[in-house]
């Protein structure tokens, strides 16, 4: 295959070099463009657009496959933990016995809080959707540890941020909750699973002797590990992009935070849980809720349906379905939103107008059903999916670090007005 492309503007030739990825990914450079030929590339949505070349996670949209640092998202699933995950994210390896224990007593040391993080929490209402606070809190990490500041910092003060991070995200995101619903936080246990200790932050009140189950620490592990890389995503360019301008990485993630809110982001998981609980509310016809998604003069759109690179299916989906009738069983749950989000899935997957746009359930389709069967109120869902990218966001943080990559600024194509004269207030 040719290692460049041809371009042809008003009867002229220029030649563009081809970028082959390890996996035959295809594309055509076009850095020069611009200076060989004064035009730029218009690409609304990045729909076609490579921002960058990066080593962490493949993801094919057609084939249905994730990959992270090569391992299938599968296989992580079913055997890995979630900090041995986020190991091999952010450092690019499966880690060694010696090296996971030390990464995990490493994050485990790094569990408590600030005290001013717990005063400017109270300071917000306890109404405040806790994504909000989430980004507010990760930011103000800066004023604790100012060093992070630098963009210059040695490796070892980098690893410092990076493991706090992880660590205090927890006990932020359960303090967040037990704030919002006016319960006593417990503090970290570090005796225990990461997974295991947040659970126990955010309903273990004053019960030294509060135990979370296995199959929920289970099933804690298999969601953030599906959850925590997803390439170029918007809340993850969004990490990059902040990150470009040399800003720290907490004021990055929280960039990040802010994206993932979004309901046509990680937003949605919310969203698909309200969905189908007013569905339940209004009958439970999924045959009306598909055809008001039809309706281009009506606003709803099945959350939880559709996705901008996979388009056959979500292999994240096909994981967490299994995972979800597995937990529910487990735990004893018979959950109506459950029963509706499969007929939703069946209809739609049989109409046409799914089937022809190639709308599949994604990872946000069935996450709620699991979280609110582990007792995680609706408004903490996407919390948990940023504790989830956490790993992914700050590996992407590293590599564009690594790569010395440069200000993310991109072009745009003006359409305003032309020059024109100031009218004085007083004769327009
Ligand atoms: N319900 C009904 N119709 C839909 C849906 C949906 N959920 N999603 C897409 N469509 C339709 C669009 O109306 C459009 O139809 P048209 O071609 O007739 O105009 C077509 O499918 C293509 O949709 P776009 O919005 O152009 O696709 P895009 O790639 O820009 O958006 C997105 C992808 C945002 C995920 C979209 O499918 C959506 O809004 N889904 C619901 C929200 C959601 O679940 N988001 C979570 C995504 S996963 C994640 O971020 C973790």
């Amino acid at each position: 295959m040719s290692d460049s492309a041809e371009l042809i503007i008003e009867g002229k030739s220029y030649k563009l070099p081809v970028v082959v990825g390890t996996e035959n990914e295809r594309a055509i450079d076009i850095s020069s463009l611009r200076a060989q030929t004064s035009y730029i590339t218009l690409d609304s949505g990045y729909k076609n657009t490579g921002a960058t070349k990066s080593a962490i996670t493949f993801l094919d949209g057609e084939e249905g496959i994730l990959r992270y640092r090569g391992y299938p998202i599968e296989q992580l699933a079913e055997k890995s933990s979630f900090i041995e995950v986020a190991y091999l994210l952010i450092y690019g390896k499966l880690p060694t016995t010696n090296e996971l224990a030390d990464f995990d007593k490493q994050i485990k040391e790094q569990l408590s809080i600030p005290e001013g993080v717990q005063k400017i929490l109270s300071g917000f209402p306890t109404t405040a959707h806790p994504m909000g606070v989430l980004s507010a809190l990760i930011s103000s990490l800066t004023a604790f540890y100012p060093e992070s500041l630098n963009p210059n910092q040695p490796k070892d003060e980098v690893n410092n941020n990076i493991v706090r991070l992880i660590g205090q995200i927890t006990t932020i995101a359960a303090a967040i909750h037990n704030h919002s619903s006016g319960s006593v936080s417990s503090a970290p246990n570090s005796n225990i699973d990461y997974c295991a200790n947040f659970m126990s932050m955010m309903f273990g009140g004053n019960n030294s002797e509060y135990e979370v189950s296995p199959v929920v620490v289970d099933a804690l592990n298999k969601l953030l590990i599906l959850h925590a890389d997803h390439e170029q995503n918007c809340s993850t360019s969004t990490v990059r992009l902040v990150g470009s301008s040399n800003a720290s990485l907490y004021t990055s993630i929280s960039g990040g935070v802010n994206a993932l809110w979004g309901p046509l982001h990680g937003g949605a998981n919310q969203e698909v849980i309200e969905m189908l609980e007013a569905i339940k509310a209004d009958g439970g016809n999924s045959k009306k809720w598909i055809e008001k998604a039809k309706d281009k003069n009506d606003p709803f759109r099945l959350m939880g349906f559709g996705h901008r690179v996979y388009k056959n299916f979500d292999p994240r989906a096909k994981i967490i379905k299994a995972a979800c009738d597995n937990i529910l069983s487990n735990l004893g749950i018979k959950d109506q939103a459950l029963d509706i989000a499969k007929e939703l899935e069946e209809a739609a997957l049989t109409d046409p107008y799914f089937v022809d746009r190639k709308l599949y359930p994604n990872v946000d389709f069935y996450s709620g059903i699991i979280y609110k069967a582990l007792g995680i109120p609706n408004e903490m869902f996407t919390v948990m999916f940023a504790i989830g990218r956490l790993p992914g966001w700050i590996a992407q943080w590293k590599e564009l670090h690594e790569q010395k990559e440069p200000i993310g600024r991109p072009r745009q194509i003006y359409t305003g007005e032309n020059e024109r004269d100031y009218v004085a207030i007083d004769a327009r």
